[in-house]
């Protein structure tokens, strides 16, 4: 079986994938902790750099904690607000606070004027796996033995290798390579149904070039109440599974489908749009309620501060890249 097979079973299968069946993933609870989860700063913040869309579409919207803050900054309400998410436990979320829900991105056929903005979603997209062989590539594949799964070499179809070729960089001998041919098409199709606006998508990962130093094993790896878990093939279904995205490859798709694309650190970003003049702000609140007498109070705008922080970490969450587009 292709892993991006095994991959999109293990993910979002309904009938025990991980994300298609079961709990709300990206809860406090749950597996792994995201920027809007830490902060409601980086849905207030991300509104900034939109203006003001007649609609707002979420991919992968989770439990809303981005789109909720996000919407609420705006300078006036949109239209449409749409949160999609593959799993049934987050659209019962989404719909739960009001939101219009979807399953997929493909499912609102009409292009529309707004924004549509996804925060680790495209790590999570079905990917092919690909190692260096002499100076060819060969596939990973699943295969099936007495002992259970295993990585097993197919030959290199033609379009993994020619998205190797564009987008690998320099890759050793035995090297491996995940192929993000499901997250190109993703943009593709996010691009085309805009008339004009904005997307913005956020993930780990980093250019071809920055990932270079990791390919000698490659950036899969699985996530599971908050820590690294175990190897991809040992639950499937019962971990996350992941790879660092790769933005070289992205922001070549988006320039070819006719946006204006930037990358961006996520640092860099959230300060651009003036996370830190607002972290001024709660810091002299803070000080400010250091000299009453509400202990509790002080002890919130401390606690609001630490998690706005938290999101500009240089090697955290503020390592994180932001991809910008721009239509019409
Ligand atoms: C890592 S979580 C991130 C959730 C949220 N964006 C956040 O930052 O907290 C990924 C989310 O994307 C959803 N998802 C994954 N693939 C999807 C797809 N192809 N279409 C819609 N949602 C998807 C998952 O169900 C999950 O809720």
């Amino acid at each position: 079986m292709p892993f991006e097979r095994f991959m999109g079973l293990a993910l979002y299968d309904p009938d025990g994938g991980f994300f298609g069946s079961g709990p709300l993933r990206s809860a406090k609870s749950g597996d792994f902790l995201t920027s809007p989860e830490v902060s409601p700063w980086f849905g207030r913040t991300l509104a900034r750099a939109v203006g003001s869309p007649q609609a707002v579409v979420e991919v992968g919207a989770g439990s809303g904690s981005l789109l909720q803050p996000f919407v609420e900054a705006l300078p006036s309400p949109p239209e449409r607000v749409v949160a999609v998410d593959a799993s049934p436990a987050s659209r019962t979320a989404l719909g739960d606070l009001g939101f219009e829900t979807a399953r997929d991105l493909a499912d609102l056929d009409e292009p529309f004027a707004g924004t549509i903005v996804a925060n680790e979603l495209l790590d999570n997209l079905p990917m092919r796996l690909a190692s260096r062989s002499g100076d060819a590539w060969v596939e990973r594949w699943i295969g099936l033995d007495s002992v259970g799964l295993s990585l097993v070499e197919a030959p290199a179809r033609q379009d993994t290798i020619a998205w190797l070729d564009a987008y690998a960089g320099t890759v050793p001998d035995g090297g491996v390579v995940e192929v993000q041919l499901e997250a190109a098409t993703w943009l593709q199709r996010a691009i085309s149904l805009l008339t004009r606006g904005t997307l913005i998508v956020i993930d780990y990962g980093a250019t071809a070039e920055e990932l270079e130093p990791r390919r000698a094993i490659g950036t899969l790896r699985t996530y599971r109440a908050h820590h690294l878990g175990p190897d991809p093939l040992l639950e499937p279904g019962a971990t996350d599974i992941t790879a660092d995205v790769n933005f070289t490859a992205l922001l070549d798709v988006a320039q070819r489908s006719g946006a204006e694309a930037s990358l961006h650190r996520q640092d860099d970003f959230l300060t651009s749009h003036g996370l830190r003049d607002e972290m001024a702000r709660m810091r002299s609140l803070e000080l400010e309620l250091a000299r009453g007498d509400d202990a509790m109070a002080r002890l919130k705008a401390r606690s609001e501060l630490k998690d706005a922080e938290t999101l500009l970490h240089p090697r955290g969450l503020g390592d994180f890249r932001v991809l910008l587009a721009s239509v019409g």
